[in-house]
């Protein structure tokens, strides 16, 4: 970064300055910026200085990141801002090349974002790599007849409970992370603590196989804002439940995945998508990435990758993965060795491969990935798996 700027932590005195940024970046008041700050923790924030001045800001936190049944150190960002008189001058670029260094020094494989404008994350590597889809329903399209067993509250809250069967889902999909206490909050409490949702769950009482947690009705309308069903009986009893509420809302929304229970387990097929996003993922770490995910029960198989990558030149070369008993072990080998043979792709395109958002041969009809058809076929192997998403936003 160039001599005039510094990246650094935030510190006592950067409140003002970077409640400012804030203000002109996402309009949010000095309170909201302090109650967030208090959330999440003036750790996690970041302060891009220059001249001494903070010009630019971000939040960061490590959390983990699920990907064929394994948990991966990943580096989540947000609240990115530069100073309204002091864009288009390279100020953000600089600051997320920073916020990258500083995350692969802090052992990170990955880093995830929501992004406002792409151009700015694809400069540094990032690529849309997963899902989030927001979902509405009319309640009795969603369960009919009479309700069978219910789900009920969880008396005595608590996260470990939640976070236990989210665990469980994670290791079933790809893309979902282990929320931190304030994503937690943040979750359970998306309009702040007068907003507290209230959370059943499904399952006997001390074995839960589910939960759901609803918002009071409001303009005839339930609002969702988590949920987890992890069998047959606990969709039903998800399912019936929010049903329960028709008399008073005429819809039902929620946030999940591709693959989302609610929508295929509905009992008409009449779900609409009200939102899909793509988050952002950059591979941080090429080698810990790969060694660190899991793979298909049953793929074996072996595959040479050749990553470009101008920022890490730890990450730009071959990387041979050899998969079995659904884990991934990496050698380096030099590249004059391979003879060309395997595939080749930027670090952002192997970003959507990792998470299984797009397979080889989506990658290859963009151009964004080459390789034989063999070779192809044996990524398209290795990296299966359910579509990617996660229901947080930050
Ligand atoms: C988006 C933002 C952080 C960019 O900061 P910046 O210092 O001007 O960015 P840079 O000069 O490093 O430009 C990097 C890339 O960002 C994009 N960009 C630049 N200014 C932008 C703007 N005002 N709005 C959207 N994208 C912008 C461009 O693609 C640019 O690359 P290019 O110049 O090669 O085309 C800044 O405009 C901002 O704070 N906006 C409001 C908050 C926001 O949207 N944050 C992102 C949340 S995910």
């Amino acid at each position: 970064m160039s001599g005039e700027t510094e990246f650094g932590p935030y510190r006592d005195g950067d409140a003002g300055a970077v409640a400012y940024l804030a203000r002109h970046a996402f309009g949010l008041t000095r309170e909201s910026f302090e109650r967030a700050r208090d959330l999440f923790g003036a750790d996690t924030l970041r302060v891009l200085r220059r001249a001494g001045r903070p010009a630019g800001s971000a939040a960061v936190w490590t959390w983990n990141q699920w990907f064929g049944g394994r948990p991966v150190p990943s580096r989540a960002v947000a609240f990115v801002s530069v100073d309204p008189a002091a864009r288009g001058g390279g100020l953000a670029t600089g600051l997320m090349r920073a916020v990258l260094e500083e995350a692969h020094g802090a052992g990170c494989a990955l880093a995830v974002l929501y992004a406002a404008t792409q151009p700015l994350y694809a400069k540094v590597g990032f690529a849309r790599s997963g899902s989030w889809f927001r979902y509405r329903i009319a309640p009795d399209r969603l369960a009919a007849g009479r309700p069978g067993a219910l789900p009920q509250p969880m008396e005595t809250f608590d996260a470990d409970v939640l976070a236990g069967l989210r665990r469980r889902e994670a290791a079933q999909g790809n893309g979902l992370v282990e929320r931190t206490e304030a994503a937690w909050t943040y979750a359970l409490h998306p309009f702040g603590e007068e907003g507290r949702a209230d959370v059943f769950l499904t399952g006997p009482a001390g074995a839960p196989d589910g939960y759901v947690a609803v918002m009071p009705p409001s303009g005839r309308r339930l609002v969702v804002v988590d949920h987890c069903v992890l069998s047959g009986s606990a969709l039903r009893r998800v399912r019936d439940f929010l049903a329960g509420y028709r008399s008073m809302v005429d819809e039902i929304v929620w946030v999940g995945g591709p693959e989302d229970p609610l929508v295929h387990g509905a009992h008409e097929a009449r779900a609409a998508v009200d939102g899909w996003e793509e988050w952002l993922l950059r591979v941080v770490d090429v080698e810990a990435a790969l060694t660190a995910r899991g793979y298909p029960p049953g793929a074996t198989g072996d595959l040479t990758i050749t990553v470009a990558d101008p920022l890490f030149a730890c990450n730009h070369g071959c990387f041979h993965l050899t998969v079995a008993n659904g884990r991934g072990t990496v050698t380096r080998p030099a590249d004059a060795g391979t003879g060309g043979r395997g595939v080749r792709l930027s670090v952002a395109a192997l970003a959507p491969l990792y998470t299984g958002h797009l397979g080889p041969a989506a990658l290859a009809r963009q151009g964004l990935m080459e390789g034989t058809a063999d070779d192809l076929a044996t990524a398209a192997r290795l990296f299966a798996g359910p579509r990617p998403w996660m229901p947080d936003r930050f």
